[in-house]
This record gives C-alpha cells, sequence and structure tokens, in this order.
C-alpha cells in the first residue's frame, strides 16, 4: 500500500538516513524530508535525498504556515531538533524550546489533522543526570560494567530501562524532549493517535556530522584519523525497552 511520510528535521543526520532507508525498502512510499538547513551540513544531503527519490521542502518547524506546503499524510517522523545538550546553558532558550517543544506541538497538530501516525525520536537525556550518577559501575579491561546489583530501579546490565526514575534535573535539551514526550501521550490517548517515543542513546554512523555537543563519536573518530591532539572524552549510555 501507498504511505505518505513526513520527516521533519529529514536533511539531518538520522532524519536522511531514515529517509533513504525507508525509501531503498519501499520504493513505492512518497517520502519527504522538511527541514530548515540550521543544522551545518544539513544542506548537503539535499541532493543525496533527490537521487533517492526523496522530495525536500524548505520549513520550520517552529512556523505552522510551513506546513501549509504539504498535503495529506499517513506517518510524520519528528527529527528535526537543536540536539545539543548544552543549548541554553549559556546562551537563550528561545530556539531550544521553540524547536524541541512547540516545533513538535506543531507537528503534532499537523500529524492529528490527517490522522496520521507519529514516530518521536527521543533521547536518553530524559533520564536526570544526578540518578545517573547514582549508577553502580564496575571497571573492567576495556570499559564499565554496569554491576547485577543496583539500588535504583530501571538499571541492569542491559542498560536503562523507562521504569527509571524521572525526578531530578536533566539539562535544558532533556527538559523540552520530556515535555514532548508528556505532550505525545495525550495526543496518544486523547486522540487515539498512533505514537513511537524512541529514547535513543548516542547514536552515529555515515553522514553524521560531528560536533562537540552532537554527533561526538565521529567527531572523536575524525580527530583520531586526522591526529589532531586535542582529545575527546564521551560516555555512551544505552536503553532498552522492558
Ligand atoms: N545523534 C544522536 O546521538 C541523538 C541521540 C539521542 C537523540 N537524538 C535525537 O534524534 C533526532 C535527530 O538527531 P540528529 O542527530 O539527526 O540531529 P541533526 O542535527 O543531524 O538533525 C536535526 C535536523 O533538524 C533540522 N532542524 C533544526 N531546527 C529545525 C527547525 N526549527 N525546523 C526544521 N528543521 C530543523 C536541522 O537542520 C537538522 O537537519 C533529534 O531529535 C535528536 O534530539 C539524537
Amino acid at each position: 500500500m501507498m504511505k505518505v511520510i513526513l520527516i521533519t528535521g529529514g536533511c539531518g543526520f538520522v532524519g536522511s538516513n531514515l529517509a533513504v532507508l525507508l525509501k531503498t525498502k519501499y520504493p513505492s512510499y512518497s517520502i519527504t524530508a522538511f527541514d530548515n538547513l540550521k543544522r551545518r551540513g544539513s544542506e548537503t544531503n539535499i541532493t543525496r535525498l533527490q537521487k533517492a527519490g526523496i522530495d525536500f521542502i524548505h520549513g520550520d518547524v517552529r512556523n505552522k504556515e510551513d506546513f501549509g506546503q504539504i498535503g495529506k499524510i499517513d506517518l510524520l517522523i519528528e527529527t528535526s531538533a537543536e540536539p545539543s545538550v548544552l543549548a541554553g546553558i549559556n546562551s537563550s532558550l528561545d530556539y531550544l524550546i521553540n524547536t524541541n517543544l512547540n516545533g513538535t506541538i506543531n507537528c503534532l497538530n499537523f500529524a492529528a489533522k490527517y490522522k496520521a501516525d507519529f514516530i518521536f525520536l527521543s533521547t536518553s537525556r530524559v533520564y536526570p543526570i544526578k540518578q545517573l550518577e547514582n549508577i553502580c559501575f564496575t571497571e573492567s579491561e576495556t570499559r564499565f560494567d554496569i554491576t547485577q546489583n543496583q539500588c535504583i530501579p530501571g538499571v541492569s546490565g542491559l542498560g536503562i530501562s523507562e521504569s527509571f526514575p524521572l525526578h531530578g534535573a536533566r539539562s535544558f535539551y532533556g527538559a523540552t524532549k520530556l515535555a514532548s514526550e508528556l505532550l505525545i501521550s495525550e495526543f496518544n490517548e486523547m486522540q487515539g493517535m498512533n505514537t513511537v517515543i524512541n529514547r535513543c542513546g548516542v547514536i552515529t554512523g555515515p553522514f553524521q556530522m560531528g560536533k562537540i555537543d552532537q554527533g561526538v563519536v565521529v567527531l572523536w573518530v575524525a580527530r583520531h584519523f586526522w591526529k589532531k591532539d586535542k582529545y575527546v572524552t564521551f560516555f555512551i549510555f544505552t536503553t532498552y525497552s522492558d
């Protein structure tokens, strides 16, 4: 069956890879990438997307009017974001909240208009920082392992589950994502919208634009490859579903 999919943030790392993967797997689907090209380098994905048969619309999730360029959809995958965990700490919160929260609301309203399904790229950063610091680890030869016995619910050798406590500060970025998650649950319950919330950990792969505050694995590998002398330290938290 023909499906019409809108991917907001579709020129970003996750959005563009999802778009190409879905189009390759389901050639009959109509897929549109919607992006304001805020992320430096995201514009380089336009040609790649178009070559794969994916339409591009220059639009901003902060502006409801920009959704007027799009027709009926069956599925909206919301991958647009200010994805930096440092956003708002020494800078204005405006872009973060207007994109990550108000933008998600605009996406939800647009999906609701067509009774479309909704997939949201959330983050492991919804889990509070101090709670994460209380997880017990043992240091093995190549990694830190989560110990079997923990005093916090939702932690095991498999990682962190949705039953991990949510009280405490988590970064402005994480707060916008958690607030979006709460609203998505309301659309799911009150409007019968089919929704998926995916709390991603640190993800990486081809076509990621590496920066210290987002895309750190690529940045770390690139610095190593080009023999740069600065070190980047990073931690990976994994999540899984119960
Ligand atoms: N990459 C990771 O490690 C990671 C981890 C956890 C969660 N996430 C989440 O996954 C999603 C995708 O992340 P990513 O790594 O692809 O980031 P990315 O920065 O590569 O992609 C985000 C895209 O959104 C676009 N965008 C930003 N503001 C916009 C706006 N107002 N309107 C329209 N488009 C806008 C950007 O131009 C960019 O192309 C985000 O929601 C992010 O928070 C990513």
